[in-house]
């Protein structure tokens, strides 16, 4: 399973992908406006820190405006993910992109058949949002495993599952167990995975006790 990371913050992206467990990042126009930045150097900055997937969204709603930007953003680094809405025109470019070989994360899915057309435009991933339909009472967690089987029938569909709006541990749990390929989280939550108070007790059970042996080992 991959581990992107979702934020636009520099400082956060720079220690989350020091622990070695990051795969790629994701951003959105609201990461970025929150980031205060300039979007194309935040992405170029970005694109510097991770060597995976940077995905940037487009802003154009229409097909050949998201083209043209689409354009613009892959030219700021090689490892640029384009990121496009589930849209009708989002899709139309979706399939065009990934006709020439560009890199494409469809977001904005809440629905399976939603990731089907995205699979069949040829996606390289497909964003559920899981904590947004949990939001509204239904189970995000449900929808990844309902397009995992979707994407496991038909072979020949190469779409990788992207859980995105992710809100917790848990939802790292449940969509593991869904069998998403990749999940985007933000760093509190990296930072919440490694934490067990048992692990915490036993460390310092065990330093409390090696300390008697009066030993060093290096
Ligand atoms: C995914 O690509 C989105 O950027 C993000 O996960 C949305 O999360 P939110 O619903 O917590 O805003």
């Amino acid at each position: 399973m991959k581990f992107f990371i979702d934020t636009g913050d520099i400082k956060e992206i720079r220690e989350a992908c020091e622990t070695g467990l990051v795969d790629g990042v994701t951003t959105n126009p609201s990461l970025v406006a929150s980031s205060g930045r300039d979007f194309k150097s935040l992405i170029k900055e970005i694109c510097e820190i991770s060597s995976g997937p940077v995905s940037a969204e487009v802003l154009a709603t229409d097909t050949e405006g998201m083209l043209k930007e689409a354009k613009v953003l892959s030219a700021i680094a090689p490892n640029v993910c384009i990121k496009l809405p589930l849209t009708v025109d989002g899709l139309k470019a979706c399939k065009k992109l990934s006709d020439d070989g560009i890199a494409t994360n469809v977001t904005l899915c809440f629905s399976a058949l939603q990731a089907l057309l995205a699979a069949k435009a040829g996606a390289t991933y497909v964003s559920p949002f899981v904590g947004r339909l949990d939001d509204i009472g239904e189970s995000g967690s449900a929808l990844i495993s309902d397009i995992v089987t979707i994407y496991d029938n038909y072979p020949n569909l190469k779409t990788q599952v992207l859980a995105a709006s992710i809100r917790g541990p848990k939802h790292m749990l449940d969509v593991a167990f869904a069998g998403a390929h990749v999940a985007t989280l933000p760093p509190k939550i990296l930072k919440q995975m490694y934490q067990h108070p048992l692990t915490d007790k036993g460390l310092a059970a065990f330093m409390e006790d090696w300390k008697k042996t009066g030993q060093s080992l290096v």
